[in-house]
């Protein structure tokens, strides 16, 4: 099971977020960006609440947490690894890094390990095009990497 954001604290702090915000003007993209803080997401559960709370219908909610990419519906791990699979770094051989670091984590590329450690993405140009191949993990980036360098890189994270 991935690790359960969902808790009754992490609720209790959402509510002090909303209480903050209610009936306050431009109340939903701050009730957002910190529900994503505390959870890691804003998945239905998250947004059926601030629609409650705030008298916000849902589609408009849900509409709002899709259209910015800093929102993301499903709870991301600890550490957010992201492959860069632009142009400069896949012929560079971008696929087989993100191949092996699926193979070494055993999860498919979007999605969280079941210990709740490690999402693995793909994303596009990073603008670090010199170091291609390169990958993200959280605010820290790699470069210039071979599939032998996976282990390295994983290996400061478990
Ligand atoms: S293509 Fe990967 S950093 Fe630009």
């Amino acid at each position: 099971m991935a690790r359960d954001v969902f808790t009754k604290e992490n609720f209790e702090k959402l509510d002090q977020v909303i209480q903050k915000y209610k009936g306050k003007p431009g109340a939903l993209m701050p009730v957002l960006t910190e529900a994503q803080k505390i959870f890691g997401c804003v998945a239905i559960e998250i947004q059926k609440k601030i629609s409650e709370e705030l008298n916000i219908p849902l589609a408009e909610i849900y509409g709002v947490a899709t259209f910015y990419s800093q929102f993301s519906l499903q709870p991301k791990g600890e550490y957010v690894i992201g492959v860069c699979l632009g142009t400069a770094c896949y012929v560079k051989g971008a696929q087989d890094i993100i191949d092996k670091l699926a193979k070494e984590l055993n999860v498919e590329v979007g999605k969280t390990t079941e210990d709740g450690k490690f999402t693995l993405v793909a994303t596009r140009c990073i603008g670090a095009c010199g170091l291609a191949p390169v990958l993200t993990v959280n605010e820290d980036v790699y470069g210039k990497l071979t599939a032998d360098d996976v282990d390295g890189i994983l290996a400061k994270y478990r």
